[in-house]
């Protein structure tokens, strides 16, 4: 590999670490992923998008609506593989304690715990397929 290829690389490993640093604060997480259906207000659309901003479900026990954002439900796309363990802890705990919501905050542990969970819900599936 020749000098200027590795200086490449570097240079784009480097501003891609850049970007995902300056990208990644709870609000922006939200904003970019979930506002397009739920708004930055998190009041949803009545009748096609819910609330999150007041939702009993979201400030709730922390597992079924971890398990609900990284599966999916019904006419909301899954996030399981589209965000990582600790973007995924800011931004539920941004979810559960942003517009009067009083949920508790959520750890990146506890997203890990989450996603075995789903994984393990599917397994026997997995095994039936071979
Ligand atoms: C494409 C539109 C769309 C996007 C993007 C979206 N959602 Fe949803 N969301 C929905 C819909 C529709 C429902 C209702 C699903 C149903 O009918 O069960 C929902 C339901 C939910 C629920 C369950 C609410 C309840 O009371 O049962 C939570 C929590 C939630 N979304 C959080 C999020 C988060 C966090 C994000 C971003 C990571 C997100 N959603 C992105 C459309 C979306």
């Amino acid at each position: 590999m020749s000098r200027s290829i590795v200086f490449a690389c570097g240079l784009l490993a480097a501003s891609a670490f850049a970007v995902s640093v300056q990208a990644a604060t709870p609000q922006s997480l939200f904003n970019d992923n979930c506002s397009a259906c739920h708004q930055t207000s998190g009041k949803g659309v009545k009748g096609a998008f819910p609330a999150l901003a007041g939702d009993p479900f979201v400030q709730g026990a922390p597992l079924p609506m971890m398990t609900t954002v990284l599966a999916g439900r019904a006419g909301m796309p899954a996030f399981k593989d589209d965000l990582n363990d600790a973007d995924l802890a800011s931004l539920l705990t941004y979810v559960r304690t942003s517009w009067g919501n009083k949920g508790t905050p959520v750890t990146t542990a506890d997203v890990v715990a989450a996603r075995a969970k789903i994984n393990a819900a599917k397994k026997p599936r997995n095994l039936q397929a071979h």
